[in-house]
């Protein structure tokens, strides 16, 4: 295998920062393709806990090129503050072991006030991270993204600026009653903030062109979940990027040829923030116990998680739609000593039982069928065979979804994981 994408196979959050991880040792590089700073994968090496946001997982192991592709929405405020954080911790970080696209899309300070004024006054809630994601994107779709080359140049910067205040003052002042930010100043701001960046900024495309020519190994690392894909997600309770595999292709700027496997992390329950249908929720102990004993807290935005059971409907889609080949099945210790266990196996809709949650079922009206299984309480001692309740947790998943679970992760540190098949 020369390259393999890492990606979530539910609404983020499934542990893939800790896999990405240990796998970027084996690669050459590490690609970011999509999102931005909304991302938050936590990587713990002893008792130093590390949090990136923007920066791929790559950045950790030396030999290792980071690269931000054109796809990635880029906050140049958050990366200097990241970057900060990592230099301080120790890690080196150069133009030699990191590379950002010249194409990446700016997130300039309209975008996050858009961002924040619209969950706070518009009309619908979809409980964003405030980072102001969806209005970068949008500004791209609508071509007038301020992109990373535009940091490096104030009289071109100025000018697209000043284009898109034409229309936006009109919305902000009109429909948010706020006052749009001076123009002026934010060109200056981001000049200023490009000037830290610009060592960084070059043509990804031609180096992971040449990187893959060459048969380097590459690691595609994803960000938030397939079921968060504006594409293929829970619409509107999505993000704006395309969180699954075909993301890579535009964002990375890869051709299919490029793309070997794809490794769908997914958590031995099922978690959520914001809003938006979720079948297998628990509103109980249950679901307070999993939320306290997996600590599911926002790694960017400290909000608690919603918990609820495994939904192998809504994997079935993901790994369609996202042609996962393999999972990584993620914090199966939190699920250890919970006496009754259950699994989500199919939904009743519209008076059927349905077995795959495709895009034309409304999930705010299934009703999840709950499948009781037997209840594991491993102690993942080294070389300590998996017990027979927790093997038939993961053939169910297997035989439901059609394709192996080649990784356990039972807690954060790197050592506590089990490889049940080779990458790489
Ligand atoms: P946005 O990406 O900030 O626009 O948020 C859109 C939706 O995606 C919201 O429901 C967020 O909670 C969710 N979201 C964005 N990033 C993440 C993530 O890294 N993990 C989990 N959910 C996320």
């Amino acid at each position: 295998m020369q390259t393999l994408a890492i990606i979530g196979s539910q609404w983020g959050d499934e542990g893939k920062g800790k896999i990405t991880d240990l796998l970027g040792q084996k690669c050459d590089l590490v690609v970011r393709y999509q999102g931005g700073n909304n991302a938050g994968h936590t990587i713990i090496v002893g008792n130093k806990k590390t949090v990136l946001h923007l920066i791929p997982s790559g950045i950790l192991h030396p030999h290792c090129v980071s690269l931000i592709g054109h796809g990635v929405v880029f906050d140049p405020e958050a990366f200097c503050k990241e970057l900060d954080e990592v230099v301080n911790s120790g890690v080196e970080v150069t133009p030699k072991n990191l590379k950002i696209s010249e194409n990446a899309t700016v997130i300039t300070a309209y975008n996050k006030l858009l961002d924040v004024q619209r969950e706070s006054k518009g009309p619908v809630k979809i409980g964003t991270t405030g980072r102001g994601i969806g209005p970068a994107y949008e500004d791209k779709a609508a071509r007038k993204a301020i992109k990373i080359k535009d940091l490096l140049d104030l009289e071109r910067l100025t000018k697209k600026l000043r284009q898109n205040a034409e229309e936006k003052i009109v919305l902000f002042e009109a429909k948010y009653k706020t006052e749009y930010p001076s123009v002026e100043a934010e060109a200056k701001r981001l000049f200023e903030l490009g000037e830290r960046v610009a060592p960084f900024v070059c043509d990804t495309f031609s180096y992971l062109d040449q990187a893959l020519t060459a048969n380097k190994k590459v690691l595609y690392e994803g960000a938030q979940g397939v079921l968060l894909d504006v594409d293929y997600g829970t619409y509107p309770y999505v993000t704006s990027s395309n969180t699954s595999a075909g993301g890579i292709y535009t964002g990375a700027g890869v051709s299919g040829k490029h793309l070997d496997e794809v490794l769908g992390i997914t958590k031995a329950y099922t978690t959520r923030v914001g809003e938006g249908p979720f079948p297998s929720e628990l509103f109980d102990e249950v679901g307070k116990h999993i939320q306290t004993k997996g600590n599911e807290v926002g790694a960017t935005t400290g909000r608690t998680r919603r918990c609820g059971w495994l939904d192998l409907p809504l994997l079935k889609y993901s790994v369609k739609a996202s042609n996962i080949t393999s999972l990584a099945l993620t914090k199966v210790d939190i699920l250890c000593g919970i006496d009754t266990l259950k699994i989500c196996i199919g939904y009743k809709y519209k008076g059927e039982i349905i077995d795959c949650a495709y895009p034309g079922i409304d999930l705010a009206e299934v009703e999840p069928v709950l499948k009781e299984v037997p209840p594991f309480n491993d102690t993942f001692t080294d070389g300590k065979e998996l017990s027979p309740s927790l093997k038939s947790y993961i053939e169910t998943i297997e035989q439901t979804v059609g394709i192996p679970v080649g990784i356990i992760a039972y807690g954060p540190e790197r050592s506590e994981i089990k490889f049940l098949q080779n990458y790489f």
